[in-house]
């Protein structure tokens, strides 16, 4: 059963950089990640906010997962199946958010902010 209490946000960066098509980067699928929130109900317990800069360009794309516990940072997402495993987490993180698992093909993504 999904909680209701927002208390985990995901953060997709489509900002100066992450998603820009005119600088080479890929295009943020924001239509898609919309879409999947509304359709599997992620709305009611974690707030997907399509961002502006998150302070990590040459990272693009990057986007920022922050439960109670901490924040995951991720970048270099570069595919759909990339945006895909974003949903795949929240919905992991809706369903226990203390056992919910990092998908696989995320994992090479993630990066420590201060080591940037
Ligand atoms: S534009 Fe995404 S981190 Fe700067």
């Amino acid at each position: 059963m999904k909680k209701e209490n927002n208390s985990a946000s995901v953060y997709v960066c489509d900002g100066c950089c992450c998603g820009r098509v005119e600088k080479g980067h890929n295009e943020v699928p924001v239509d898609f990640l919309k879409s999947a929130w509304k359709k599997k109900e992620l709305d009611k317990s974690i707030n997907l906010t399509i961002s502006n800069c998150l302070g990590y360009c040459s990272l693009h794309n990057v986007t920022l997962l922050k439960d109670n516990e901490k924040k995951t940072w991720i970048g270099k997402l570069s595919s759909k199946e990339h945006y895909k495993a974003v949903v795949d987490w929240a919905e992991n993180v809706a369903l226990d958010e203390a056992k919910a698992e990092m998908p696989n093909v995320l994992v090479p993504h993630l990066f420590l902010p201060t080591k940037v």
